[in-house]
This record gives structure tokens, sequence and C-alpha cells, in this order.
């Protein structure tokens, strides 16, 4: 069965059940809390949660979706960062007896999975949420035999929030026998086995309830169904291989690398072939390789693998055909991809460009270094300098016999995030490759010179709105500041202008920022303004731009005001009652 046909039984058999077929939404959801669109509900996210009447009862779709939290499982055969999911929802409609009829009537009757391949988890109760006790029922009345359904806890059987609130409820899920084979760990084994006998394919969310800001489950009004299939690993299944990269999915990308490959490595591979569709369907919906957010996934998935190409010696542009090859193989199920050709193959080769001038240095440095085991500083060094992730350092350094100190790698890492005082972590999560940041040089630079503007502007609106402003919070990345500050109103043009041209009148006075350490009491009497939500030591660092401000801080800041360049207030918005948010540049 193509993959095509797949997708087209799915929606099918779910149509003939009730179900409205809806489109896929984009990679970037609407939610700003969330970053990608890691699973099929998230644009019924308002229905399943209550606070939006549903147009239709039932619904099902095809939904693309990018998960970062597995990509240092990518290479191996099941494991994705983009994929697509099949689901199917019922909003307060039916409920988990349909949900499991549904699915085994599509798995057995329609796809002819032969019913003995199925193995099924089921929540075993944890945090007093109860042992989903009818799942268990349900399966069994269905003629499944008990010691095929596994209990396990939170972990592994309850799903959701997407993000810090939201729907979630208990789930079981439908898990495949890959092989026959005894565990090759020994175990006597079920799903969730590491051996990689089974994998997991349909997943049966029953939801119930609604995390609410306190951290508490409350019942949902009206329970629903959320479910989700990983296409990729039932189109393996369906055409009887190990792993997608071996199906009409991937074939024709793993044959256009394997033309131009001259070392193999099959996980490497593996690796382009998935991150390359992944970076063509991210650019098709809007998302530019950057060094925040969506654009940091992209452009950490891209330098990855173009660091990749070097150690399979790929041409210098391989990724123009790959990219064709996704266009081509997906284009008329994802019009997006055609529609955005230009775009997509524009940013991939400014990227690549981009890039390969760094990475060409860091390889010269990687040379000069690698004639005995690679420190963890050294690794560290060519990461936050040349953008080498640590899995390049380590293949660079396999090729050559030599090892890389990867726990003190690690330490360097978190030291430097400590001092990458940005909370992008909070969106990351994590720790592989593309999720948690850390600032590159070039980007700490950027958030140096922000920082000294912050406080530039700070005083600036003490001046220009009054000395009742108060800071209220700060964000800083290397694109932009943001600061929040107590004020009633909303700013007028007037007194934007007037702050903006107060700060970069101080930064052409080229004034020095001088930095003193001294005790708490004596800052604050001083004059010093204090962040009250920072907490402070005794002894404590205060920065003075000449006699114009004078902020209790940790720092980093620049040394005169002339290097930040041009600042300009891009926004000046509420933030909370009594709040205004601004988010400025420095150009
Ligand atoms: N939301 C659930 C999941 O992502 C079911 O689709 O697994």
């Amino acid at each position: 069965m193509t993959s095509r046909e797949i997708r087209n039984k799915f929606l099918k058999f779910f149509e003939n059940k009730g179900h409205t077929i809806a489109s896929s939404s984009s990679l970037i959801p609407d939610d700003p809390s969330v970053l990608l669109t890691t699973a099929g509900m998230q644009q019924f996210a308002s229905y399943l949660s209550g606070q939006v009447k549903p147009p239709y009862k039932r619904a099902c779709s095809v939904q693309k979706c990018f998960r970062t939290v597995d990509i240092d499982e990518v290479g191996d055969e099941t494991h994705h960062t983009f994929f697509e999911m099949l689901g199917n929802w019922s909003f307060g409609d039916y409920f988990k007896k349909e949900a499991i009829d549904y699915a085994l009537e599509f798995l057995i009757s329609e796809l002819k999975i032969p019913v003995d391949k199925l193995w099924f988890t089921v929540f075993k109760g944890e945090n007093n949420i109860p042992k989903d006790e009818s799942a268990i029922d349900l399966w069994v009345k269905k003629g499944v035999p008990r010691e095929k359904i596994f209990e396990f806890g939170l972990k592994d059987n309850f799903w959701g929030p997407t993000g810090p609130t939201g729907p979630c409820g208990p789930c079981s899920e439908i898990h495949y026998e890959r092989t026959e084979k005894p565990c090759s760990l020994g175990k006597k084994c079920g799903p969730n086995c590491d051996c990689g006998r089974f994998v997991e394919i349909w997943n049966l969310v029953f939801m119930e309830y609604n995390k609410n800001e306190k951290g508490e489950y409350e019942p949902l009004a009206d329970k629903n169904i959320d479910t989700g299939i990983g296409f990729e690993r039932l189109t393996a299944i369906l055409q009887n291989k190990n792993s997608a990269y071996e199906t009409d999915l991937f074939l024709p990308i793993m044959e256009e690398i394997n033309k131009m490959v001259v070392v193999e490595r099959e996980p490497l591979k593996r690796i382009i072939a998935d991150h390359i569709r992944g970076a063509c369907f991210l650019i098709a919906d809007g998302v530019l390789p950057s060094n925040i957010e969506q654009g940091y996934i992209l452009r950490r998935i891209l330098r990855r693998i173009i660091g990749q190409g070097k150690i399979l010696g790929l041409p210098k542009d391989f990724l123009i055909p790959l990219a064709q090859k996704v266009i081509e193989l997906y284009g008329d199920i994802y019009p997006e991809l055609q529609n955005k050709q230009t775009d997509i193959l524009t940013a991939i080769q400014k990227e690549e460009e981009k890039f390969s001038q760094t990475l060409e240095k860091g390889l010269k440095e990687f040379k000069k270094i690698a004639r005995k085991d690679i420190s963890g500083k050294e690794a560290f060094n060519l990461f936050s300098t040349y953008g080498f992730p640590l899995e390049l350092t380590k293949e660079l350094a396999k090729e050559k016999g030599l090892k890389v100190d990867e726990k003190s790698f690690e330490e360097e890492f978190k030291k430097h995030q400590e001092m990458s005082r940005a909370g992008l972590e909070k969106k990351f999560g994590g720790h592989g490759l593309g999720e948690t940041r850390v600032f590159e040089k070039e980007d700490e630079e950027k958030i140096k010179k922000l920082h000294t503007a912050t406080h530039l502007l700070h005083q600036a609106l003490r001046n220009v709105l009054g000395k009742e402003v108060r800071q209220t919070g700060s964000d800083i990345n290397p694109e932009r500041l943001r600061f929040d500050f107590s004020y009633p109103q909303k700013m007028t043009p007037e007194q934007i202008k007037k702050v903006e041209d107060a700060v970069n009148q101080k930064i052409k006075d080229d004034l020095v920022v001088k930095m003193e350490e001294m005790d708490k009491d004596k800052a604050l009497k001083s004059g010093a303004l204090s962040f009250f939500k920072e907490k402070y030591g005794e002894k404590v660092r205060v920065y003075s731009i000449n006699d114009y401000s004078k902020e209790i801080c940790a720092g980093p800041h620049v040394e005169r005001t002339k290097e930040l360049g041009r600042f300009k207030i891009k926004k000046e918005q509420s933030s909370s009652a009594g709040v205004r948010r601004i988010k400025a540049v420095l150009e």
C-alpha cells in the first residue's frame, strides 16, 4: 500500500464514521506559548478545552508535526523531527468505547494488520488520578488477552497539555510487535521496552481534564477523544520495511543522497533525509533561519546536516537537489511547498553560504587541535565560536581515532548557559541539539549591547515619563530587547520619540560604562536603581553610565556607549494592567 493510499484510507474511514476532514494546520501554532505544532490536536485545542464551541462533533486529519524532543534519536528506525500524524477527534461526542472500536476496526479490518501483532498500554494511576480500569475492560471485551495489556504511569500514559495549561488525560497506546525474536536485553519484555521489539503506532487520549494555571487537573465538562498515529511508522509496517527511510516517504530522498555520498554512514544519511524534509516544511510555513525560536531550530538542523555533509563527502550545495526532491515528493499533498519553492531553495542556499565559511575556519581549528584527544573546553570553543555541534566534533574525532571529553563539554555548556541570561530555555526545554540554546559569541555581543541599551532606556523613560516608572521585567535575545515597566497609559508618539532621542544622544556622547562592586546597602543608598524581582547577595555590582544611569546589575555590559549603534523602539504596547511593554532594537 502506498503512503498516499494509507492517508486516503484513514480519512475515508473516519469520514464514513461521521468525521469532518480538517486540513493540516501550519507547523507554527497560533498559541505563542508553544513553538511548534507537535500533535494533531493543537488546532483543536480551544474546542477540546471547552473555550470555543466546535462547529462539528467529530474530526479527522493528517497533520504536519515537528518535535525536537526526539532529535537525538533521529537516525534510528522510528524517530523523526518532522512527521505526519493521522488523528481522529470527538468533541464531547463519543468516548472510550468508540475510540477503541474504531481503532481496532481500522487496523484489523481496513489495513489487515494481524491482531496478534498488536499490544496495548493503559494508565496505571498516579498522583491521585485513578487507574484506567474501563480502558482495560474495553480492550478485554474486544478479545485482547489481558496479558497483552501493560500498565504505565504519568510519564508514558498520560498525555498533554502541549503548553503549560490545557486539555489532557490518560491515554492508551497500541504498539506493534516488529519482530518475534526474543528481547535482546534478556527481559520478559513488552511495549516500551528499549530492545526495539515493539513500536508505538497509535495513541488514544481520553481527554477528561484541563490543567489550569495553578497546575490542577480540573475535570472537563465535556469529555473528548484525541488520537494520533505516527504515519511514518505505520507506513513502514504496511510496506513491510524496518524504517520509513525504506518506504516511499523517504526512498527517493535517500536515493538522491546515495548518488552523491562518498563515505557510507547509514544513520547520518537518515539524519540528512529527516532534517532536510523538516527544513523544507518549516520554511514553507514561513520560518527562516535565525537565532531565535523556530528560526533557531531551523538553523540548527540545517547546520547540523551541512556539517554531516562534510563527513559523508557530499558536495557543496548538496542540500538543493535534496530539497527539490522533498518538494517533488510532497508538493501535491502540501501545496505550500510548491508555492514557497523559491523561498525554500534560497533560504537553504543562503544558510549554506553563511555557515560554510565558519565551518571551514572551524575545520582548520579542529585540525590544529586534533593531535590528541579533544578536551571539553576545545569542543566547547568549536561549538560557541564555529557553531560545531558536539556531534560533529565527535564524528570528526572518531575519524582520527580520538576521543572527546563529553563530560567536561557538558560542564562548559552548563556554565555558559547560566551566563546566557535569556529566557529561551523555558520554551525549548530539554537539551538535544537545537533545543536548549547557548548563545554563540556573536550573539553574546549583541545581547551585551542590548543590555546596556536597556539601562539607557530605563533612565530615559524615567526622565520623560516621571520617576514613578519602575522596571517590572526584561527579556533580551540577540535580536531585540523587551522591557516591561509600570506606567498607567499608552505612551504618545512624541514621548516615544523623546525616549528614543535621549537614548541615541547618550550613545552618541560615547559615555564610559563603569562597574563597581559594593555592599548592597551602600549601593541602594547611592541611588542605584534595582529591579526588585532580582535577588541580590550582600555584595553587588553597580553599573554606571557616566552620571546618567546607575543600576545594580550582574552585567555584562559594553565598555562605551558608542558601541551600541542606533537605538529604535519597534513597539510600545500593554503588557498587563498598569504595565507597558517596549520592544526595541539596535540597528
Ligand atoms: N495528542 C496525542 C499525541 O500526540 C494523540 O494524538 O500522542
